[in-house]
């Protein structure tokens, strides 16, 4: 069995080709954001137009390179949700297009349990797993029961975590997007000269399982307006690293919090994923807390790809609705509380 994966929910253009036993045969991605650059972060409108771009080049780069054709796809899974509206539907309609000339099912996928899903490509781990995703436009804790099943057990009321590195790194004059070069900065800093604040810190209701990042930006932008500009300030590393400690530590805390208050079993997996799981200093703190409970998806799958989609599109393969005259797309579902796919 050959599975197509598509991925265009954001910025990154992202396809798959992958056999049964879960072996990548190809993939490709192509990631618009130094283009986006110029606009300091995504604009919706231009990372659509630039998957439509891609999408034709990549298909023809990534069957060059597995040496088959779309004759011998036998299912392709594509990202239905979350995401941004018309990147969305570029790759839905990509998929629908090949779907429906060539009479292959397709598996919607919802790409934040694809993120955590990843997880069994480099370690396969049992369910159920407690999934910590954390994203670009996402931040969320899931109790994963199956690769069909999960439930939400707490999210951001605001900003995602890659939101806080994104637009403090603006603030900062960094490119986008900014987590990598924050990472590293930080690496030369200190984490513990300032204290920004950790949004919802001390909350005792359904809130002490939620983040919010909003504040923190504005607590970075205070203090970057005591100078000129950012060139003046002149511990700049330590003012990176106690920002970005403030955005780790918010992630330990939360951890914490649903650890204690939803899951039953302590003892249970915890698999940490998407793109600000690439992050250094999250992997050392939540490493040195948790040792071996806590399993990371390694860095080259943590970005938006179609290998984890091509993936869980495998797992669920008798799930695929063949040749659909409609797939529904959910733009917004980080707020659904139940998924069953
Ligand atoms: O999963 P992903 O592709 O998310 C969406 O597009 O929604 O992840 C992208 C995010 C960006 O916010 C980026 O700054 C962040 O992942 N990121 C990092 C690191 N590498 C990427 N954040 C912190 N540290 C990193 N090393």
């Amino acid at each position: 069995m050959i599975i197509l994966g598509i991925e265009t929910s954001c910025d990154d253009t992202s396809l798959c080709l992958m056999d049964e036993t879960g072996k990548i045969l190809a993939h490709l991605s192509f990631s618009s954001s130094a283009f986006l650059n110029r606009w300091g972060g995504v604009v919706p409108e231009i990372a659509a137009r630039d998957h439509s771009a891609k999408i034709p080049l990549l298909l023809e780069s990534v069957f060059l390179e597995a040496k088959i054709s779309i004759k011998d796809v036998d299912l392709i899974g594509v990202t239905t949700k979350p995401g941004l509206l018309g990147p969305l539907l570029t790759g839905i309609n990509a998929a629908k297009t090949l779907s429906l000339l060539h009479k292959i099912p397709i598996y919607p996928v919802n790409h934040l349990h694809a993120h955590l899903e990843a997880i069994h490509l480099s370690s396969p781990t049992s369910y159920p797993y407690l999934g910590v995703l954390l994203s670009g436009g996402n931040s969320a804790f899931f109790l994963v029961e199956s690769s069909t099943q999960f439930e939400i057990l707490g999210t951001t009321i605001d900003d995602a975590a890659g939101e806080a590195f994104d637009k403090g790194g603006k603030l900062l004059n960094f490119s986008y997007p900014a987590g990598r070069i924050i990472d590293e900065t930080a690496k030369l800093g200190d984490p513990f000269k300032y204290h920004f604040p950790i949004g919802l810190k001390n909350a005792k209701d359904e809130n002490a399982c939620n983040f919010s990042y909003s504040g923190i930006k504005t607590a970075l932008k205070t203090h970057i307006n005591k100078y000129k500009s950012v060139s003046e300030i002149p511990d700049l590393n330590d003012v990176v690293a106690s920002y970005q400690h403030a955005i780790i530590e918010a992630v330990q805390l939360k951890l914490a919090n649903v650890i204690e208050r939803k899951v039953a079993n302590k003892n249970i997996p915890i698999v940490v994923g998407g793109g600000v799981a690439c992050n250094s200093y999250l992997r050392k703190m939540l490493k040195d807390t948790y040792q071996d409970q806590v399993k990371f998806v390694p860095p080259a799958l943590c970005m938006d790809n179609g290998a984890m989609i091509a993936y869980i599109t495998l797992k669920n393969a008798k799930d695929a609705i063949p040749y659909p005259e409609c797939l529904k797309i959910d733009a917004l579902e980080r707020y659904i509380q139940k998924s069953n796919l």
